[in-house]
């Protein structure tokens, strides 16, 4: 057989899809898992949302089997314009939007559109596991940069700047985050448009849970007219309402580059999912936004109190910060793993084999993070992650 491509040795099999197999197996045996690891919210897409895409469907089932305009449908660029209004109080025009099948392919095609071999991309240790690997498909290479528990996994500028060079093309980064849950402040995000400007860099900011703040504020980098010029934002329908097998996101970001993605994306996906494009008008409509996002936030911000409390009660070795948006708690196990003499990995796996709870390892969100475990907290009720926790502290118990 002749070689495959050199790239393909260079990317690493998501561990989020390598638990999802692991968990898949256990349930085909019939075992409970406890589901703290991956991004999936447990809620399902709102009746309202689902009913007006029944309808369409069979009113008008040659629109919804069709392809769109390769950019999407020009009712949802107006909707995705109004709400981008509303919400964010930001002026966008029709064409800085282009719709894109998930934030997964928005990610690649901009990374497609501006890196090429010989850039740099600075990225956070820990960051979302694609922001390395749509680099490296880019022919570009991440550059990682460490946040710390004790400063709440905010971006450090100092650390920050001593990554930047002549190569560095872009920054890439989540607010809110994950894996950390922490959210942006507006002096760091200040900062960074900054040097952006300073060193000719483009941010590249994924804004997949900017519905999901449980405190503060989500910083909207484009209400400031020095970064508009240079910022991309990458967005999904997977997160607030829950689409996340509908595949559907959208990029805004200046015209040329929105252009550009549009260009490559004929010859990727051609447009992205028609059905999944009509049910997010309905969402956007204001008022069902509203709707959906005020019932959401109540249950996820109690299961993030609940987690959060319990890691704090039967964890009291682990150090972490409060998730202050997005759906995850990111946690500190340096101690407990010395004790076990296990790496983060290791932990992962005998955790889900013995105590049937699934996590993920640190270290698949970069290489400073191992030891460090990732728990997701939308994925099951308050109860059951009080159980996940106290089976974890059974877990560490067990093994001393
Ligand atoms: C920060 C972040 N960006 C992008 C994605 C990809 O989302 P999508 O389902 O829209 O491809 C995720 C999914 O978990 C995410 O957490």
């Amino acid at each position: 057989m002749r070689k495959l491509a050199n790239l393909v040795s260079e990317l690493k099999p998501s561990p989020i899809r390598e638990m999802l197999k692991i968990v898949a197996e256990l349930k085909r045996n019939k075992i409970d898992v406890i589901q703290l690891s991956t991004g999936q919210p447990s809620l399902p897409v709102d009746k309202e949302v689902l009913d007006e895409l029944i309808k369409v469907f069979l009113n008008d089932p040659i629109k919804v089997s069709s392809y769109t305009p390769t950019g999407g449908i020009r009712e949802l660029h107006e909707a995705i314009v109004a709400d981008l209004k509303i919400f964010g109080k930001i002026d966008v025009n029709l064409n800085e939007v282009v719709v894109t099948e998930g934030a997964t392919e928005g990610l690649l095609l901009t990374a497609l559109a501006l890196f090429e071999k010989g850039d740099e991309v600075v990225m956070m240790d820990p960051s979302y596991v694609s922001y390395p690997h749509v680099t490296l498909i880019a022919g570009a290479k991440p550059i990682y940069v460490c946040e710390k528990v004790e400063e709440g996994y905010q971006p450090n500028l100092e650390r920050i700047k001593e990554k930047i060079t002549e190569k560095t093309k872009a920054i890439i980064l989540a607010t809110p985050d994950n894996p950390t849950g922490r959210v942006i402040r507006e002096e760091i995000a200040k900062g960074l448009i900054d040097l952006s400007i300073d060193h000719d860099f483009w941010l590249i900011i994924d804004e997949a849970y900017k519905h999901l703040i449980y405190e503060g504020e989500h910083y909207w980098f484009w209400r400031y007219a020095n970064a508009r010029e240079r910022t991309i934002c990458v967005n999904t329908f997977s997160k607030d309402p829950a689409m996340t097998g509908f595949r559907l996101g959208y990029i805004y970001g200046p015209s040329e580059v929105i252009s550009a993605i549009e260009k490559i994306k004929q010859y990727t996906t051609l447009c992205s999912n028609t059905p999944a494009q009509i049910a997010a008008i309905k969402y956007l409509q204001p008022e069902v936004k509203k709707r959906i996002l005020e019932y959401t936030l109540r249950i996820y911000k109690a299961r993030r109190d609940a987690l959060y409390n319990a890691v704090k009660e039967k964890l009291p070795e682990v150090k972490t910060i409060k998730p202050e948006g997005a759906m995850y708690m990111f946690v500190n196990m340096e101690n407990v793993l010395r004790k076990l003499n296990m790496d983060d990995y290791q932990f992962m796996i005998e955790l889900v084999k013995n105590k049937h709870v699934a996590v993920i390892y640190g270290g698949a969100f970069g290489p400073e993070s191992k030891n460090h475990i990732r728990l997701t907290f939308v994925g099951e009720n308050e109860e059951r992650l009080r159980k996940g926790v106290e089976l974890i502290r059974e877990f560490i118990d067990e093994r001393k």
